[in-house]
């Protein structure tokens, strides 16, 4: 069996055999590993090796115990997840490091297979978090509202809303039909918040089973539910002091409508076969493009959730109801394919475009991008112009999808 870990560990305690085992264990799957044999040795090792991602330490050492070190060494490299190994009888102990930012514990004597299911999910969650600054980083400057497009009057409004409702925990409830810009608004709402620098995390709801949507959201304990090998914290959790956004919320079952409507209310929930209950803050953005109003009638969605999540509510025009935006549109897609495809493109013929605000989009601002996107790639390399030839028979021959 192959194993691809990779990453660098440092393992901090003062009797020897444990740290030969740790290491032998570790080295053979995969990780680069050092070991200290006190808590001051372990603090040069975190300035020394800036990259050290998990650091394992024991509790109780002589000089520095556990938890100083892990304050100090979190000093040095606020990045650095920290492990603690406790005897039996210092549960306390571990659960104040845990409070100070310590990822997890493992209790003495523990087995070989649990500590690498502990330093694995430390290396999942790492990159977890690694993904989403990367991403917060593409966002901050993909998501400036002169990169959202609407000179309309209502997407005008919308700009000033999400702007006047940003710095609030106030629930938004998005609504617009597919392809309306609903998820470009949510992050918006996140990158112009005093969140910004927070998690923003996105869960499509639709696509899980009503277990795994439970558990996805509200984590669950080890051994709650058949494959339930690990402890797994949720969405809210990782949320945590940042922005959730649930995505197409019309299709929630039930239970989990019930748990939601907790969170908003109490800003707490347990995971699912936890007893412990866990406090978050997060903002909860929501988006969905169904009848939630019929929902409610028909018994299927919870009135009092329903009202819980549209505190704030964002309504997305079609983009028909809204053509004026059709030109400044096709000018920003043009510019960003163009520039993809190695193109010279600049603009639309005004046939093209005459054509273009004629047509109903049925898809909305997705549709238009991907016809757009199409004739870029189908335009010969010399081309100077979006010509009608360029696009889709339905749009060249001006017979829409009326809706
Ligand atoms: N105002 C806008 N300016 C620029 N691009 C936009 C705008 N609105 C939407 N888009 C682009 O259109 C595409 C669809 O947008 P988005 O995914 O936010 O729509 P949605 O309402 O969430 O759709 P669905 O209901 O199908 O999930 C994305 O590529 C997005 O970047
Ligand atoms: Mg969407």
């Amino acid at each position: 069996m192959s194993n691809k870990n990779t990453g660098r560990i440092l393992i901090a305690d003062d009797e020897p055999n444990i740290r030969r085992v740790i290491e032998a264990v570790l080295t053979k799957d995969g990780y680069e590993v050092i070991s200290a044999e006190n808590g001051k040795r372990a603090l040069d090792a975190v300035s020394t090796n800036t990259d050290i991602d998990v650091l394992i330490s024991d509790l109780i050492m002589p000089d520095i115990n556990g938890v100083e070190l892990l304050e100090a060494a979190r000093q040095i490299n606020p990045s650095i997840s920290v492990i603690m190994i406790t005897a039996h009888g210092t549960i306390k102990s571990a659960v104040d490091a845990m409070r100070l930012g310590a990822f997890d514990y493992i209790t003495k004597p523990f087995d070989m297979d649990e500590l690498k299911l502990v330093v694995k999910r430390a290396f999942e969650r790492r990159s977890l978090i690694e993904e989403n600054l990367d991403l917060r980083q593409q966002l901050k400057t993909r998501y400036k509202f002169d990169n959202i497009i609407g000179a309309s009057s209502a997407m005008q409004e919308i700009f000033k809303m999400v702007e006047r409702v940003a710095d609030s925990r106030a629930s938004v409830l998005i609504r617009g039909e597919s392809g309306t810009g609903k998820e470009l608004i949510a992050r918006a709402l996140h990158y112009n918040s005093n969140r910004a620098q927070n998690p923003f995390v996105p869960v499509v709801c639709v696509a899980l089973s009503e277990q795994l949507l439970e558990s996805e959201l509200f984590g669950h304990e080890k051994g709650s539910f058949t494959g339930a090998i690990n402890q797994k914290p949720g969405r809210f959790e990782m949320a945590h002091t940042g922005t959730l956004f649930l995505d197409e919320i019309g299709d929630i079952p039930g239970n989990v409508q019930m748990k939601l409507l907790r969170v908003l209310q109490e800003r707490e929930f347990e995971r699912v076969g936890g007893l412990k209950t866990i406090k978050v803050d997060v903002r909860v953005v929501t988006a969905t493009n169904q009848d939630l109003e019929n929902a409610v009638k028909e018994g299927k969605f919870r009135e009092d959730l329903y009202y819980r999540l549209k505190v704030v509510q964002i309504n997305l025009p079609p983009l028909r109801d809204r053509i004026e935006d059709v030109p400044l549109l096709v000018e920003h897609f043009i510019n960003k394919y163009s520039k993809d495809n190695g193109k010279v493109i600049k603009f639309a013929s005004p046939e093209a475009l005459e054509l273009m605000m004629n047509y109903k989009w049925p898809g909305n601002i997705r549709e238009l991008e991907n016809t757009l996107e199409r004739a870029i790639v189908l335009a010969d390399p010399d081309a100077q112009m979006i010509t009608p030839d360029l696009l889709p028979l339905n749009i060249r021959s001006g017979q829409s999808v009326n809706r």
